[in-house]
């Protein structure tokens, strides 16, 4: 059973300036919440009991996020996020220098022990959530599994992208993965997309691997040497994805989630389709 989750959120957050200049990314609101409570409450949805969240400079709105609230009675967001707080317990530690995912994920060693564990990018939603699956997963095959999702060819050269075989529907052995490959050079269209189950043993191979691609300690090159070692599954998530580290898709995310939410949905509806009648004039 996975019971830990890692949360790192100590990025710089440079695509989303000058938002970030003294706001973290995982604060930056979808709809009614901050995105780290997305990730937060996926986390608590698939089983999660103990969370570690990497935080770092100029992070501290994210502890206080989670703190308990004087104003509880005023909203019945809060009064929820309170509900499952009850049931989580949550610990902070803050990378020194922000030197790439691999670096962060290093802090999480002494938390997580010699446990496997869920691995959430702090920055990223997904709808429905996508640890549950990626858990089954990991218990059918017995080891490290990471989401990925097709992407248009044009837009690898932004993700990590898997060399994989199919193994079932849905599901890769890796072989290989690129941070970030040419275009001409990508081994599939299967990019990495920030949620992983992975074995103690990634601490290992991130005490090996050194400055990597953008000058960054990059976790890909540590899964790699996972996958030639232990062996290391995909799990091709068909669900909506959400990078928020991204403008474009943060907005895309706002307008998605608002257009279901229960309390706005309907009237925001509406309004989009004059707005869009109108520009279309
Ligand atoms: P990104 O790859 O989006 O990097 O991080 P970034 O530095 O946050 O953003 P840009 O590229 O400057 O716009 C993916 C996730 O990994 C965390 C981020 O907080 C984010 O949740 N991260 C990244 C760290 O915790 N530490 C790092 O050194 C880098």
């Amino acid at each position: 059973m996975i019971k830990k989750c890692v949360i790192p959120a100590a990025g710089l957050g440079t695509r989303m300036l000058p938002i970030t200049k003294a706001q973290p990314k995982e604060t930056v609101p979808v709809v009614h919440k901050p995105v780290i409570q997305y990730v937060v409450e996926e986390a608590y949805l698939s089983g999660i009991k103990e969370i570690l969240i990497i935080t770092g400079k100029g992070k501290r709105a994210i502890e206080d996020h989670f703190d308990r609230s004087e104003l509880l009675n005023k909203s019945h967001y809060l009064e929820e996020l309170e509900i499952m707080l009850r049931d989580l317990d949550i610990f902070y530690v803050r990378q020194r220098d922000p030197k790439g995912l691999g670096d962060a994920v290093r802090y999480a060693e002494a938390f997580v022990d010699d446990e496997p564990f869920a691995l959430l990018l702090g920055d990223n939603i997904t709808n429905p959530p996508c640890t549950r699956m990626l858990i089954d997963v990991f218990e059918r095959y017995k080891a490290s599994v990471i989401a990925v999702e097709e992407v248009e060819v044009s837009r690898l050269s932004h993700h990590g992208v898997i060399k994989a075989d199919k193994v079932e529907k849905g599901v890769f052995r890796v072989e290989d993965l690129v941070e970030k490959p040419k275009v001409e050079e990508a081994p599939s269209n299967l990019a990495v997309i920030g949620r992983y189950i992975l074995s103690p043993k990634i601490f290992e191979y991130l005490k090996k691997v050194g400055v990597g691609y953008g000058g960054e300690i990059q976790l890909t090159d540590a899964l790699r040497e996972m996958c030639r070692q232990d062996g290391l599954y995909a799990y091709l998530y068909l669900g909506k994805r959400y990078d928020i580290g991204n403008k474009l898709e943060w907005l895309k995310a706002n307008v998605e989630l608002a257009l279901r939410d229960k309390e706005i949905g309907e009237e925001f509806k509406k309004w989009l389709k004059t707005l869009i009648l109108n520009s279309f004039k």
